[in-house]
């Protein structure tokens, strides 16, 4: 059995119990937080929007943040200051030429900032979309000043003219690598270097068929390297397979990677890479099913060891409409070049009429290796610059850019799934843990604009939190870390948000703190509190891999609160677990309470209606968290209930909102809105429960976990004082969204029970691979 198992909720295949290992796994995070402006640093500028482009420049402790029409410079320890920024906005008589052809003036004939790169004298290269006419400018910041040097190159080939479409870029030695779209209509795909002489692909569908770029990153290759190898540049991005069978187009997600020293050949691929290769990414989330998309990357390297030991952490969505899962994958970089280093390559091989199939070439491989750097070998063959290259190899690989085999996530397989909130970006930041191990926590943000935190323990999935960062939910654009400030900067089109790795205090007792194994945090006893490990010099419980909470010390015994009752009066009883992962169950002077039409269980609590002369007692809400290493018993809540003095009035059809000052006395507007609610939470109840049938199947939307689910008491108390209406405890039947994040949330109750209603759609499309004869 899969080690995985009592944590992460397994959607197994109905009927194919016997894959029951390599079906997706569903992790549901332990801890939801609500949008709380606590929650992060917000920078938004009335009336802009877009900020989707950033720079960390840690040397003058700056953020620039790139948005449409304008730049700023924010403080990077709190970037909700801004220090400066500069406009850049088209020029009426761009917007109408760009409206003249037939685009929209208020979406796309803007100058969207898309670059903002250091270059070697500390400027700053900055390009934009300029109304469908790219173009790049060089930036200061001097003074507490922002300042464009208007200088308009041409930025054709490095920006994409459509805003909408996806591209990427990174500045190597001040040479822009770009890979982007350089026509208006965005149908002809590039990735070049711009230098002295610009070095670009052939345009050409074995290159580049109908791709999205994603992320680039370089690798310092040549570095103690005994070939005398070159430095590279990766590129991650999707297109259509040339190579499939398929009768309809299939996506596919790619690295391909160029040499840093490639000048373009001589006669064959003049001005052309003599050195991109590419292959197939796999990110295996379901057996048979159609490839994952990949759509950004990390690329997480320990400074103190050599390349080889860099990673690329690697989001993926689906290509087909019938999944909602999001994946992680994990690849070795030295996995990646070895295949492009001594890997087959893929030929195209005419069959019958006008179709080419892709097959593995077995035939003889030109020396020097097609697509391979300059290396000591070719120096030695007195081949010193790729110009020099013999027109064999560079034939060669003109015709089979495509490596024959595909590259392999790290164990196999996803290092997390979840289902809803599609993935849009990561991060992965490696930290050492108490135990003296160090664990690579990926922080991920969501298209509803929140971001998880998520570990893998030794293949068990593990999301300790999801923290939405903006209100309005809005898609994660960006996401960047910076080490000097040990914060991360999110971007949507709403505004910037910055984080710190770890917010430990949202715990507040030891076994939270334990069972989050969260591993920036650890219980503190001699202060009774959960802080993060850097700040600590003393010895903090923690258990990362294990989640053993006994180690913690006893925790005080609870101070019960004192509500009061009325006969036909109502009373909630209010308790949330810190733990989408635990249940919660009530007891009444020791015995479990069940429900009844009486006494109705909530996920925050509990409702008694119609009370009577009999429902006094001590009621206690528990809470069960299973771990790995055991399962822990809590009372989340302590209340003696008991009579009002008749006549007194006080306590009237309250909920205790916050127990701690005593009841206190609301208006009759509470009343009614207590009975709404009441009635409301009743008859979704009974909805949800099926005793009243609804006209559409509302049980697949409780699948996640609430967003408003437990945070402190406090923010929790506030939120409920001054929103009584959205403590909706049930809303299931209303949420007709896709992503299902902000139904109702008993997923951490009731998801065993709906395993069985789950139907995994396999697409009937075939994915042909290739390395079938003819
Ligand atoms: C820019 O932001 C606006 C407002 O949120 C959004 O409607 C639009 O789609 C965004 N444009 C791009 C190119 O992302
Ligand atoms: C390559 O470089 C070596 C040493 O730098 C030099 O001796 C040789 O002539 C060069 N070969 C060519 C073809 O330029
Ligand atoms: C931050 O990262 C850079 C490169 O990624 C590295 O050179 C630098 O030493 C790191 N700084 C700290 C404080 O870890």
């Amino acid at each position: 059995m899969h080690p995985l198992l009592p944590l992460c909720v397994f959607w197994l295949l109905p009927l194919a119990l016997t894959l029951e290992e390599d079906s997706p796994l569903d992790c549901v995070p332990r801890r939801s937080v609500p949008y709380h402006r606590d929650n992060a640093h917000i920078f938004h500028e009335e009336g802009v929007f877009n900020y989707s482009t950033m720079l960390l420049r840690e040397d003058l402790d700056l953020l620039l943040l790139g948005a449409r029409e304008a730049v700023y410079a924010l403080d990077l320890n709190d970037i909700s200051k801004k220090l400066a920024s500069v406009k850049w906005e088209v020029t009426q008589k761009q917007q109408d030429e760009c409206t003249n052809k037939g685009k929209d003036s208020e979406t796309h004939c803007k100058n969207y900032i898309r670059i903002l790169h250091q270059m070697e004298d500390n400027k700053i290269y900055v390009c934009g979309t300029n109304a469908f006419d790219p173009e790049c400018d060089y930036m200061s910041y001097k003074d507490g000043k922002l300042t464009l040097e208007k200088k308009a190159e041409d930025g054709k080939g490095k920006c994409p003219f459509d805003p909408f479409q996806r591209y990427a870029s990174i500045m190597v030695e001040n040479n822009l690598y770009s890979a982007t779209s350089m026509n208006f209509l965005g149908s002809e795909p590039i990735v070049m270097r711009s230098s002295p002489i610009s070095i670009r692909t052939e345009f050409k569908s074995s290159w580049l068929h109908e791709p999205t770029f994603v992320s680039m990153a370089q690798m310092p290759e040549s570095d103690l390297s005994d070939m005398g190898d070159d430095d590279k540049v990766y590129l991650f991005f999707s297109e259509t397979a040339v190579e499939c069978d398929c009768y309809n187009k299939l996506v596919v997600s790619r690295v391909a990677r160029v040499c840093k020293g490639d000048l373009g050949g001589q006669r064959t691929l003049q001005k052309k890479w003599t050195s991109f290769l590419k292959a197939r990414m796999d990110c295996p989330v379901l057996e048979s099913q159609l490839p994952y998309i990949i759509q950004d990357t990390y690329r997480l390297c320990d400074p103190q060891k050599n390349w080889k030991d860099c990673l690329f952490y690697a989001i993926f969505t689906p290509q087909s409409e019938t999944s909602d899962l999001s994946a992680v994958c994990a690849y070795h970089v030295s996995d990646i070049s070895k295949v492009f280093a001594e890997g087959k390559y893929k030929t195209p091989v005419p069959v019958a009429t006008s179709f080419v199939k892709w097959v593995m070439y077995s035939g003889d491989v030109p020396v020097p290796r097609p697509g391979a750097c300059i290396d000591n070998e070719a120096r030695k063959a007195g081949i010193n610059r790729t110009l020099d290259l013999p027109d064999r190899t560079l034939q060669f690989i003109k015709d089979r850019p495509l490596m024959d085999q595909a590259i392999q996530p790290i164990r196999g397989m996803p290092l997390l799934v979840r289902r809803g909130a599609t993935f849009t970006r990561i991060i992965v930041n490696r930290v050492l843990a108490a135990d003296g191990e160090k664990h690579d926590v990926m922080f991920i943000g969501t298209e509803e604009g929140t971001m998880l935190k998520a570990v893998n323990y030794d293949g068990e999935m593990f999301i300790i939190e999801e923290v939405q960062l903006f209100q309005p939910p809005e898609s994660i654009k960006i996401l960047k870390f910076s080490n000097v400030t040990g914060q991360i900067y999110a971007g949507s089109d709403y505004g910037a948000a910055q984080i710190p790795l770890a917010t430990c205090g949202r715990s507040s007792s030891c076994m939270d703190c334990v069972l989050s194994r969260d591993p920036y945090c650890g219980w503190d006893k001699a202060v009774g509190k959960c802080v993060t490990l850097s700040s600590s010099q003393r010895k903090l419980i923690q258990s990362v891999k294990d989640a053993d909470a006994s180690l913690c010390p006893d925790a005080d015994p609870m101070k019960p609160m004192n509500p009061k009752i009325w006969p036909g009066g109502n009373l909630k009883l209010h308790c949330s677990s810190p733990s989408n992962l635990a249940k919660t169950s009530w007891e009444r002077d020791g015995r479990p309470l069940i429900t009844s039409t009486r006494f109705q269980l909530l996920r925050d609590g509990l409702l008694i209606l119609n009370a009577t002369g009999s429902d006094t007692g001590r009621y206690r809400c528990i809470s069960v968290e299973l771990s790995k290493a055991d399962k822990y018993t809590t009372t989340v809540a302590d209340y003696q209930v008991s009579m009002a003095a008749s006549g007194s009035g006080d306590g009237r059809g309250i909920i205790p909102q916050a127990q701690r000052d005593g009841p206190s006395v609301v208006g009759l507007q509470a009343v009614v809105g207590l009975l709404v609610v009441g009635l409301v939470a009743l008859l979704a109840w009974n909805f949800y429960k099926g005793h009243i049938p609804l006209p559409w199947n509302c049980r697949k939307k409780n699948r996640e976990p609430s967003q408003e689910g437990p945070n402190t008491d406090t923010t929790y108390q506030d939120a409920l004082r001054s929103a009584p209406a959205e403590d909706k405890p049930l809303v299931s039947g209303t949420n007709n969204g896709r992503n299902n994040n902000h139904a109702g949330g008993e997923a951490a109750f009731s998801a065993a029970e709906e395993n069985d209603d789950l139907k995994v759609n396999l697409p009937s499309l075939q994915y042909i691979d290739d390395e079938s004869d003819i």
